[in-house]
This record gives structure tokens, C-alpha cells and sequence, in this order.
């Protein structure tokens, strides 16, 4: 009996100590201490075969053993517990980089516009907005392009019904801004427009204007000059040069078209300018009195000048890139450049 204890003793310091985890002392704990099957449990239910006189002194062994066991369980799984603490601790290493949680990001279209509005706000501009869906009155007639002008051709527009089209440019928020209120004035006004264009690297039956009007007294053109050009040097720095030349547009007198110095060549003549070393970047003009004639505006009392740009056609330029349909396939490995 003695030696049967003594083995046991054994036997349990040796796997005890050997245990890895609590599953390994959970399982040890029922093989020696189980109440039904515990190694324990079947010598103390032999106490029956033993000399009465014996039974006390090997009870006394069972209970050190049993409490001998207990302890070294207790002690084992404390330990064990201790590593693991360790463990986890030295598995969080600060220095490593954290998880990145992808950001989404605004549309170069739309920090391109954000950026005009922002030089725009500096110079005491109000942004205001029009509908996309217009009547001919507002994106025609009252612009001064009567019924068989030939920018109305319906080639170059998406109509809806008789009346009704995609505006083929923002001007007639101009109309619908000067409905509204009166003088003085000074609006920028963003937005989509649509024209029944073919799709190629520079053309895009939806694209983006930015309109500019300003109605006041005593506008004058060295006004728009001076507007366009503090635009343009925040917008593409200070050594880029302006150049006006002379254009048409039915509802501004006189007209120009405004090119920049190629912002890739700096004007030298390169593949961007076509050799010619200016890019066009917007049309504008002092407003035509038949514009204010539509609205009532006073034409002898008031002046204004007004600029319509391409939104697109900036953004490519500032970011560099060469093909108007990489801004609509919303391929992400491209956005996410921006
Ligand atoms: N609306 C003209 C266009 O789409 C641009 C423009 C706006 C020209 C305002 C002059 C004044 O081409």
C-alpha cells in the first residue's frame, strides 16, 4: 500500500510538471483526485481490505497525498497562467505598423471644383447652384441664342421633350441668378453639363463648368482680367502667363477665350500644348445688355463680366492626366491616386 501511494506520488510530480496548459492539469486533476474513477478514490475504496490498525496511518498518507497533489496542481496552474501572461504581452509590439483602415477620398472632379470655389470665396464670391434638367428659355434664348442659332443644333444637346434639355452649360444659372435679385453681383456657380459629344481622350458627353458673374456699377473688363489671372496663379502658380484672345459667345460683348502658358513645357511647345505652348482653359466676356434686357437690368447703369470654365479640363492639367475617361471609369487604382 505504501509503495502504491509513494508511486503515485510519483507519477503525479512528474506529470504535473510536465503539463503545457490547463487542459493538460484539468486532466490530470481527474486522474488522481476524480471522485469516481481518481486514483485516489480506488485506494481509498481498498481501505476495506487492509488490518484495521493500519487503516489510520495509511489514511493520514492518502489525505497528504491528496493534499500534496492539490498543491502541486494549484502551483503548476499558476505558473502556467503567469507564461501566458508573458506571452501575451510580448506579442503586442508597438513598434510595428498599424492596421490601415482604407480612407475614402473625394473625387479629383470634386477637389478640382472645391479648389476653384476656394479661390473664388477669397475674392468675395457666393457659390450657388442651378438645375441640370433646363428649360431652352434659361440654357438658350434668354442667353441671347434665338430658336436657329446654330449652338442650339440638337445634335449638340440631349433633349428631354419640345422644351426641355441636359444643360449644355452652366450660363443659365447666370438667368435664374439675375431673376432673382438685383446688382451688385458676384456668383460663381459649379455644376454637370451634357452635350451629345463622341467620346474620345478630351471629349465627354457629361462634364463639369464652373460660371463666374459679377454685375455691378462701373464693371469693367480690367476687372475679369484681374480676376481671372489672381484664379489662375493660385491655381497653377504665379509664372503662369494669361492671354486673351478674341472670341464670340452670343451672350457676352466683347468676348475672349483665355489660354494659360502650358503648364508642362512652361510655354516652349511640348505634346500637352501641341507645340503651340498655351492651353485654353475657359471663355469669357463682358455680359451682352441683351442678357440684361432679359432679367430688366438697367444697361446703362450696370456692367458685368462673366467666364465659364472647364472643370475637366483644368483638373487634367493640374494632375496631369491625359485622357478625360479615366476621370468616369471609377477604377479605383486610379482615384485612389488623388
Ligand atoms: N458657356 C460658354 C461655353 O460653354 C462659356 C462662357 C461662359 C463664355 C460665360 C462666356 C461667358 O462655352
Amino acid at each position: 500500500m505504501r509503495q502504491n501511494i509513494e508511486k503515485i506520488k510519483r507519477e503525479a510530480e512528474e506529470r504535473i510538471d510536465k503539463a503545457q496548459n490547463e487542459k493538460d492539469l484539468k486532466e490530470l486533476q481527474i486522474k488522481f483526485l476524480g471522485r469516481r474513477q481518481g486514483e485516489i478514490t480506488q485506494i481509498l475504496r481498498n481501505m476495506k481490505n487492509l488490518p484495521f490498525e493500519d487503516r489510520p496511518i495509511i489514511g493520514k498518507l492518502i489525505n497528504e497525498l491528496k493534499e500534496e497533489i492539490e498543491k502541486k496542481l494549484r502551483e503548476k496552474r499558476n505558473e502556467i497562467i503567469k507564461e501566458e501572461g508573458k506571452e501575451g504581452e510580448e506579442s503586442i509590439d508597438i513598434t510595428l505598423p498599424g492596421k490601415r483602415i482604407p480612407l475614402g477620398r473625394l473625387h479629383p472632379i470634386t477637389q478640382t471644383i472645391e479648389e476653384i470655389k476656394r479661390i473664388f470665396i477669397g475674392l468675395g464670391f457666393q457659390i450657388v447652384r442651378g438645375p441640370e434638367l433646363e428649360t431652352e428659355y434659361y440654357n438658350f434664348e434668354a442667353l441671347n441664342m434665338p430658336r436657329y442659332h446654330p449652338a442650339r443644333d440638337e445634335q449638340d444637346s440631349f433633349y428631354i421633350n419640345d422644351t426641355h434639355l441636359l444643360r449644355t452649360q452652366t450660363s443659365p444659372v447666370q438667368i435664374r441668378v439675375m431673376e432673382k435679385k438685383g446688382p451688385p453681383i458676384r456668383i460663381i456657380a459649379p455644376g454637370k453639363c451634357y452635350r451629345r459629344d463622341a467620346i474620345d481622350a478630351s471629349h465627354f458627353p457629361m462634364f463639369h463648368q464652373v460660371e463666374g458673374l459679377a454685375v455691378d456699377e462701373n464693371v469693367t473688363f480690367s476687372d475679369l482680367k484681374g480676376s481671372l489671372a489672381y484664379f489662375v496663379h493660385q491655381m497653377f502658380g504665379k509664372d503662369t502667363r494669361l492671354r486673351f484672345r478674341p472670341s464670340f459667345f452670343p451672350f457676352t460683348e466683347p468676348s475672349a477665350e483665355v489660354d494659360i502658358s502650358c503648364i508642362m513645357c512652361k510655354g516652349k511647345g511640348c505634346r500637352v500644348c501641341s507645340g503651340k505652348g498655351w492651353l485654353e482653359i475657359l471663355g469669357a466676356g463682358m455680359v451682352d445688355p441683351e442678357v440684361f434686357k432679359n432679367v430688366n437690368y438697367d444697361t446703362e447703369k450696370y456692367q458685368g463680366f462673366a467666364f465659364g470654365m472647364g472643370v475637366e479640363r483644368i483638373c487634367m492639367l493640374k494632375y496631369g492626366i491625359d485622357d478625360i475617361r479615366l476621370l468616369f471609369q471609377n477604377d479605383l487604382r486610379f482615384l485612389k491616386q488623388f
